[in-house]
């Protein structure tokens, strides 16, 4: 049995919606998902899970709807298992579940911030677990180590959201992955590289972000997809500054010590860039557009695009953190008995400074960052 929720809230859901550029975005989405956990799920399994597997569509609906909390006026927990408060886009990120998962759209939102600690974020998916909260997201901190906990969460009868990041357990253990294409987002920043430096040499220090994200994993290798076409480029080094301003400076100070010839430095999230610009700053190296050195960033939250209107960041390329209506979405989907994506791709694009023009990329001005929600 789930547990029963005290608030009782009338009137339809009010969803947030996505605003700025990337949120103008629609999503592309994926086939429906074929492996629905609710296959898998055991005697005491939600009830709309129960419904998914056993009733046709329409009776799938009419049984969901039934002892739906939104339909019967009960607010609808979820636990929300989130990275941590590593960057500016972490913070846009909470904001947005925060706002669209409140009490006035009829959600309890159980928030626990891991701070990238792999333990504290097992521990909290647990915790929600034993809560018998409705749904689960989780932001994974790391790729890998989930089968066990998704089996439990599905063994409890608790539908599970992955979003932001991916993870490479079984997919029938989750309902649905929301979250950007990050090898698209390297292979953007390459392919702008590319056509920037027009066959020029290129001498490349990445600041990774933190070891076995999916993000990372997935920049990575997009940018080394395009680099390998690129016999001019050298990457020289490629270290994690951990998605965080004191990490990218850190790193950036030690790449300064061991290179003294490098034209390119790849951020791996504004954050990161912030900081590599101060080391840079104070070993007197100039960068941006009218500088030696050309910074990529990843993210374009509202700071970076300054930074790349003001022409310091060349190419600043998105991460959309306003997602939370992707799985509000898929909530209420299930919550009505109806089939989910099994991916949905929240889409983004690129920035450039003002002065480059760019086939993968807007070039920035002042009416593009007042545009920006976050
Ligand atoms: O998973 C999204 C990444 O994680 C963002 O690029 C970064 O800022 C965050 O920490």
């Amino acid at each position: 049995m789930k547990k029963k929720l005290a608030v009782l809230l009338a009137g339809t859901m009010v969803m947030a919606s996505l605003v700025g550029c990337g949120g103008d975005a629609p999503a592309e989405t994926s086939a429906p998902a074929e492996e629905a956990p609710a296959e898998e799920a055991p005697a005491e399994a939600a009830p709309e899970a129960e419904a998914e597997e056993e009733a046709p569509a329409e009776d799938a609906e009419a049984d969901a709807d039934a002892e739906a909390p939104a339909a019967s006026g009960e607010t609808i927990s979820v636990g929300f298992a989130q990275v941590g408060h590593e960057s500016d886009w972490r913070a846009a990120n909470t904001q947005n579940y925060q706002d669209t998962f409140s009490a006035e759209n009829g959600y309890e939102l159980a928030f626990v911030d891991a701070d990238n600690d792999n333990a504290v974020q097992l521990e909290a998916v647990r915790g929600f677990i034993q809560q018998e909260v409705d749904y689960i997201c989780i932001a994974p901190i790391e790729t890998a180590g989930w089968d066990t906990v998704l089996q439990e969460a599905q063994d409890a009868g608790i539908p599970v959201l992955i979003v932001d990041r991916s993870v490479d357990a079984d997919p029938s253990l989750y309902e649905t992955q929301i979250g950007c294409d990050m090898v698209a987002e390297g292979e953007t920043a390459a392919n702008w590289l590319g056509e920037y430096l027009d066959g020029a040499e290129a001498k490349i220090l990445v600041i990774e972000g933190s070891v076995g994200a999916s993000a990372t994993l997935g920049r990575t290798e997009g940018f080394n997809n395009i680099a390998a076409s690129h016999s001019e480029w050298e990457i020289l080094d490629s270290q994690s500054g951990d998605f965080t301003q004191a990490g990218g400076q850190e790193v950036m100070e030690s790449f300064i010590k061991s290179y003294s010839d490098f034209n390119v430095v790849v951020c791996q999230n504004d954050n990161e860039a912030y900081g590599a610009m101060d080391a840079m700053d104070a070993a007197g190296i100039t960068y941006g557009v009218d500088g030696d050195v050309i910074i990529i960033s990843f993210d374009a939250t509202h700071d970076g695009l300054q930074y790349t209107l003001d022409g310091k960041i060349n190419c600043n390329v998105e991460c959309n953190p306003l997602q939370a209506e992707f799985a509000a979405d898929v909530i209420q989907k299930l919550q009505a008995g109806e089939a989910v994506d099994a991916v949905t791709v929240v889409k983004d694009e690129a920035f450039v400074a003002p002065g480059i023009e760019s086939q993968y990329a807007v070039t920035m001005t002042q009416e593009v960052l007042d545009g920006r929600a976050y």
